[in-house]
């Protein structure tokens, strides 16, 4: 599994990009879940799975600015990532309030993807860090995407060994399907697909030339 955050960034021009590359063999084949910003969902044909970046906790009301869940299924979108460490960071998400919007995603169909991450690279005090962060959704059926904090926009990377011991672990914990995500690039997206579920990429892809090459180096 492929998940494309596009962030704040994109046009209408990289939409069909898309759409013109996941339509195509033997891309059209791979499981691609593609989050752009909320204005461009609609741009997408049905065939082309899609993931909003966030929802609000509550199914409608008076909050100028939000989306709910039920506006994003009414989309057509599958999957919702909520608490992106940016998120977490800027709008000061929590774990409870994570933890309220995948409550109201699943209610409304949408599988949620939940970002969990440490500032730390040392296994121990990773594990004590999301540990906290993923008893929340414990017994949740959601999709988890591990991003050490300061992998996130950096170029830098884990250890393949640190991803396969830190997801490995996760999963111990009940959670079927884990993503990592930060700086998956096409020189490294092959090795860490091996140890994991899927990755969440970011900078990449926006790349449409880099996210084909993500694809053909995890096809084979
Ligand atoms: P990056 O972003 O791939 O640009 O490091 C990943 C993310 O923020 O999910």
């Amino acid at each position: 599994m492929i998940v494309c955050n596009w962030k704040m960034f994109g046009n209408r021009f990289l939409v069909q990009g898309y759409v013109d590359m996941l339509t195509k063999l033997p891309y059209s084949q791979q499981e691609v879940v593609v989050c752009p910003p909320f204005p461009f969902l609609n741009l997408f044909p049905k065939h082309i799975v899609t993931g909003g970046q966030n929802c609000h906790q509550q199914d409608e009301g008076a909050f100028t600015g939000e989306v709910s869940a039920k506006m994003l299924q009414e989309m057509g979108c599958q999957y919702v990532l909520l608490g992106h460490s940016e998120r977490r960071q800027y709008c000061g998400e929590t774990h409870e309030l994570v933890t309220q919007k995948a409550k109201v995603a699943m209610a409304n169909h949408i599988k949620p993807i939940v970002c969990i991450g440490s500032k730390l690279d040392n296994e121990i005090d990773v594990q004590q860090d999301i540990h906290q962060q993923l008893s929340l959704v414990q017994s949740m059926d959601v999709i988890v995407a591990y991003e050490p904090l300061w992998a996130i926009g950096t170029d830098k990377v884990p250890s393949i060994q640190h991803i396969q011991n830190i997801t490995a672990w996760i999963k111990t914990l009940g959670f079927n399907t884990v993503l990592y995500g930060g700086s998956v690039s096409y020189q490294n997206a092959a090795e860490i697909y091996k140890v994991c579920d899927g990755l969440l990429i970011g900078r990449a892809a926006l790349d449409l030339d880099a996210l084909s090459r993500i694809m053909d180096t995890v096809r084979t």
